[in-house]
């Protein structure tokens, strides 16, 4: 399963690249608005970066656009500056309809906001390179999570389909374990949510238990 990192920091995403070794950026307008940088200023910024490089960004385009062209014109701009960049387009009627004019003319699209396994369905039918569904914001209004991503894996193995899962919106290390059970191509998360993943408590107890036996059987034995 691939990892992505889910921010608009750009030192953030250096460090993840180097320690974490992500392969790949989702943002939203929401971690944007914590840089203190416009939209403009972190689409600069990621193409000086990471232009020419295997390296996947996924950027939302303006929230506010309501009709497919607006979402169109906006998407096109974005894609034209870098092949790094892939357009978050919300499952919407008028987000379908963009996404799928987006695909035809070679795209790629991010289907996002995506809260069901239809939703999925219908971003595989149109050809999008990603679908993000959004498991915490399920998982905290009651819903299975694995039930909601096995069953977009399973539509996506039964008609071949070429769209890769974003598992999104993902809050600790369960459920990247629970994205990574069911065989989901990609997991998106922020920083501290991987961090933590990595790191358990009785990982140090047992260090401090081994150190102590080291201590005990070593020290002075050299001297
Ligand atoms: C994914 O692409 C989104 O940017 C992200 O996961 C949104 O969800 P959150 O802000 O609730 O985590």
């Amino acid at each position: 399963m691939k990892f992505f990192l889910d921010s608009a920091k750009l030192d953030e995403i250096k460090f993840a690249m180097d320690a974490i070794g992500i392969e790949g950026v989702t943002t939203n307008p929401k971690h944007v608005k914590v840089t203190g940088k416009t939209f403009h200023e972190i689409i600069r910024e990621f193409v000086d970066e990471f232009d020419g490089m295997p390296f996947p960004i996924s950027v939302e385009i303006n929230p506010h656009l309501s009709s497919s062209e607006e979402m169109e014109d906006a998407a096109s701009k974005i894609a034209a500056l870098s092949d790094n960049f892939c357009i978050k387009i919300p499952c919407t009627e008028q987000g379908l309809l963009a996404a799928k004019n987006l695909v035809e003319s070679g795209i790629k699209v991010n289907l996002t906001l995506v809260f069901s396994a239809s939703q999925a369905l219908q971003g595989g039918r149109i050809g999008c390179t990603y679908v993000s569904p959004f498991i915490g914001w399920q998982e905290s209004s009651g819903v299975r999570i694995s039930r909601f991503i096995n069953d977009i894996i399973m539509i996506y193995d039964n008609y071949m389909f070429n769209t890769e899962i974003i598992v999104a919106a993902v809050r600790d290390g369960r459920q990247i374990v629970e994205a990574a059970t069911m065989g989901a191509d990609i997991v998106t998360a922020g920083l501290p949510v991987y961090m933590k993943s990595f790191f358990h408590p009785f990982t140090n107890e047992g260090l401090k238990i081994f150190q102590d036996a080291w201590d005990e059987t070593e020290i002075g034995k050299w001297e």
